[in-house]
């Protein structure tokens, strides 16, 4: 596959300390044209933007994670309003409810949620939602606010895609769909229109199957989607291309190299 998008890494994490530039590396060697690097607080979307200042085919989200939602101070998201403003920065995120773990208050993470979503529709940004058993207040969240995003590494199951879908949000898919157990997620696979599917790792977690249960990184986004062009009985090129083209779309992002590519196969008069 040479179209590849990772729609949400976390590429300024520790875990990547180590060998930063070679992952990195290994992505651009796997056919990635474009990665969404998220930040999940204030220090993390400030590295995210560094990321994406270093790399062209890095972007970058910036927002405040739920757990992290009881540093959202007014001065924090004034930062964020100044960071977002940076021509790289194509989204806000990764932002949203959390009450599996539930590591800041629940209404603490409900008004840092709402302050985020005002602070995209300001400024024209989509949203990358975050939602774990917490999916009754993120939608109904998400259906007084008047933007689109993404549920990212979504779990709310096939019940309740019609109402992502009706909302004008995208799902993403990572690295559980391949999980042997994860049936509700291949059937959200198979049920996804095309048009609204994205796929990502959300590195260094979520590793899929083969490499399950060690460091998760851009490159292996490839296992992603042949799980979802096996759960729809489609070939894996057109999935990644269509994945592309949605975050394309989506974020605004630039796609050259998937562009060029397909310039140069029409050119050759290739399929
Ligand atoms: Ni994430």
């Amino acid at each position: 596959m040479t179209q590849l998008v990772d729609s949400h890494a976390h590429l300024d994490f520790p875990q990547f300390d180590g060998d930063r530039g070679t992952v990195i590396g290994r992505a651009r060697e796997a056919g990635l044209v474009a990665i969404l690097n998220v930040g999940t607080d204030l220090a993390s979307s400030r590295a995210a933007v560094a990321l994406a200042e270093a790399h062209d085919f890095i972007y970058a989200a910036v927002g405040v994670h739920p757990h992290d939602a009881k540093t959202l101070t007014p001065a924090v998201l004034e930062e964020l309003r100044t960071l977002a403003r940076h021509p790289k920065v194509v989204a806000i995120g990764e932002i949203g409810l959390d009450y599996y773990r539930d590591l800041s208050p629940r209404p603490v993470q409900r008004r840092a949620f709402a302050e985020q979503l005002a602070l995209a529709a300001e400024l024209g940004l989509p949203a990358v939602v975050h939602s774990r058993e917490a999916h009754d207040d993120v939608l109904a969240a998400l259906g007084e606010w008047d933007g689109v995003g993404v549920l990212h590494s979504y779990s709310g199951g096939p019940e309740r895609l019609e109402e992502v879908l009706s909302l004008g949000f995208s799902v993403g898919l990572s690295g559980p769909v391949t999980f042997p157990e994860a049936r509700k997620l291949r059937a959200v696979a198979a049920l996804v229109p095309l048009d609204r599917l994205l796929v990502e790792t959300d590195c260094p977690y979520l590793t899929p199957v083969p490499h399950r249960g060690r460091r998760n990184e851009p490159a292996y986004v490839r296992y992603v989607v042949e799980a979802v062009a096996r759960a729809r009985g489609e070939e894996p090129e057109g999935i990644a291309r269509a994945a592309a083209e949605n975050a394309h779309r989506l974020f605004e992002i630039d796609v050259r190299n998937y562009r060029d590519a397909e310039e140069t196969e029409g050119k050759r008069g290739g399929p």
